[in-house]
């Protein structure tokens, strides 16, 4: 089966993560991707922000969140107070998946399944480990699922503080049915909040609302980090 495992490092930091997952073939997305693109911040990060797979320009440019939903990204983490230089920003699935568009030269991004998501997982983990974040905010399904499990929905869990998982049980969380953690608790075990995707806010009919709603959430975990 699909497995990033077997690319892993065994021992140093994010360097050596990152160096490794250049050359990572645990699942077939490496094939028409530019490259992988790892995660980018400090590994003293106390916030560690999770988004689905790298989009087009993320490709292009090798770095995560540097297109346009990174920017509306970038502007909410501001309006809550959550400095850039404190995060550490990173995906579920490290290769962009996309299909050619009908005609010219766009790329369609396309979500990736649960096998590629779970191939991936090691890298996640072991980033995490690395990083030991006190939160870790997950933007949108596919990112809340890889790291509480399938049980988690946004229009249920969004905006809670749920328990960090350990890593090496992450994605095998029930989250189902939780009302979340009291703040002090969360900031004294790490805890995950999951909100929407910013590339959501950019797709969606009501654009301010649905910012109005990402920040919502984002300054729920500003509060943690306070
Ligand atoms: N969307 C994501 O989920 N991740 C990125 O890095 C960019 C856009």
């Amino acid at each position: 089966g699909y497995d990033a495992g077997p690319f892993l490092p065994r021992r140093g930091g994010l360097p050596a993560l990152r160096k490794a997952a250049a050359g990572c073939e645990g699942c077939p997305l490496f094939r028409n991707a530019s490259g992988t693109v790892f995660g980018a911040g400090p590994s003293s990060a106390r916030i560690v922000v999770v988004g689905e797979q790298p989009g087009d320009q993320e490709d292009r440019q090798g770095a995560p969140f540097v297109g346009p939903a990174g920017r509306l990204l970038r502007e909410a983490l501001e309006e809550v107070g959550i400095e850039e230089e404190s995060a550490y920003f990173t995906n579920a699935v490290k290769h962009f998946k996309f299909e050619p568009a009908a005609r010219g030269k766009r790329r369609i991004h396309k979500a990736p399944s649960l096998r590629e998501m779970s191939a991936c997982r090691p890298w996640l983990a072991a980033e995490l480990r690395v990083i030991e974040p006190e939160l870790v905010l997950a933007l949108g399904a596919t990112a809340g699922k890889a790291l509480l499990g399938g049980s988690f929905r946004i229009s249920e869990q969004r905006g809670l503080l749920l328990p960090m998982p350990p890593w090496d049980a992450l994605g095998r969380t029930d989250v189902s049915g939780t009302d979340g953690m009291p703040a002090e608790e969360a900031a004294a075990h790490g805890c995950v909040v999951g909100t929407i995707h910013p590339s959501a806010v950019l797709r969606a009919d009501d654009r301010r609302a649905a910012y109005r709603g990402l920040v919502t959430d984002l300054r729920v975990a500003a509060d943690v980090l306070a």
